[in-house]
């Protein structure tokens, strides 16, 4: 993600969840504010606010001050599904964004509650996003993909397929590519699809394109992600090589190394044709081929 108009509007976002923080501290105890805070303001790439505020046709802090909103909605679910993805009872985690993870540092109670206080939060975001007439489609699509058809049903499936795990119910081999694609469109594309659409929403463009890319590019992303695990690297600002030790069900695992960057380069086939047609201007086009490029073998 280093592509200048990426960069702006990243630095843009940074300002705004500053503000965000502001308002999510104001009111509430200092119990649940700390380890929030510290959880969202942690170095994130802020994928999927960069999107939204692409889609949506970004201009600037004034402007679009709602899509600024929407923007963070997104990041707070993402920031909590990784409070509670590296609690003990999922995937067990000490490092995540370069520092200690939200339990690690605070405890696991801390660390529960500030992920459903960034959960209930994001609507409360979400509300001051759009003008009347769109909020309830706004509403529909983050509770859904950001749950029970989206990210929670995806993490449920994650924990469900791990080898070992007690509630696995030993699913044929013919069936294991299926189930492996659906929990990484549930787990991680959805949300990010979210953000694709909930950016045209604000813009007021058709959302089919928006959609297409940002399942696709979702799913690119996720496969990249199992790949940087299993790569083991050391730049992600996260513990690596621990997949397989877990037993995850991943891309690698599947179908080895070469064949699931193959898969990658497929999607991102697939995410440019979606691209291509999407209302978007043609400098926000480049810049989000060149992410999509940049994401097949990143490190981070
Ligand atoms: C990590 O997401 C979890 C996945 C869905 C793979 P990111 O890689 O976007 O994490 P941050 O926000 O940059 O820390
Ligand atoms: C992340 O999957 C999915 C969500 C957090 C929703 P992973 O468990 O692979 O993410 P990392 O590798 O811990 O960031
Ligand atoms: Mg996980
Ligand atoms: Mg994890
Ligand atoms: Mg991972």
């Amino acid at each position: 993600m280093s592509d200048s108009e990426i960069s702006l509007l990243r630095e843009e976002f940074e300002q705004f969840l500053g503000e965000a923080g502001e308002i999510f501290s104001n009111g509430t105890v200092a119990d649940l504010s700390a380890p929030v805070l510290y959880s969202l303001s942690a170095p994130g790439k802020r994928l999927r606010p960069v999107l939204c505020m692409m889609f949506g046709g970004y201009q600037n802090k004034t402007q679009s001050r709602g899509l600024l909103f929407a923007a963070a909605a997104l990041e707070c679910i993402h920031t909590y599904s990784l409070i509670h993805d590296d609690l003990p009872a999922m995937d067990n985690d000490d490092l995540r964004r370069g520092i200690p993870t939200c339990h690690k540092k605070f405890s696991e109670w801390a660390a529960i509650l500030a992920g459903d206080a960034l959960n209930t939060f994001a609507f409360e975001l979400l509300a001051e996003a759009y003008e009347p007439v769109l909020l309830p489609e706004a509403v529909k699509t983050l509770a859904r993909k950001g749950g029970r058809v989206g990210m929670i049903a995806g993490q449920a499936l994650d924990l469900k397929n791990e080898r070992g795990s007690s509630s696995q119910e030993s699913p044929s081999n013919a069936n294991l590519q299926d189930t492996l694609q659906n929990i990484h469109l549930r787990k991680t594309a959805a949300l990010i699809q979210a953000s694709c659409v909930l950016g045209s929403l604000y813009a007021k463009t058709e959302t089919e394109s928006a959609s297409g890319f940002g399942e696709t590019l979702g799913l690119l992303f996720q496969v990249s992600d199992d790949l940087l695990d299993a790569r083991g690297s050391n730049d992600a600002g996260k513990a690596t090589l621990k997949d397989a030790k877990a037993g995850k069900l991943t891309y690698p695992f599947l179908y080895g190394m070469e064949e699931s960057m193959r898969i990658c380069a497929d999607l991102e086939t697939r995410a440019l044709s979606y691209l291509a047609r999407a209302p978007i201007s043609e400098t926000r086009r480049h810049a989000l081929a060149e992410l999509t490029r940049s994401l097949k073998d990143r490190t981070r």
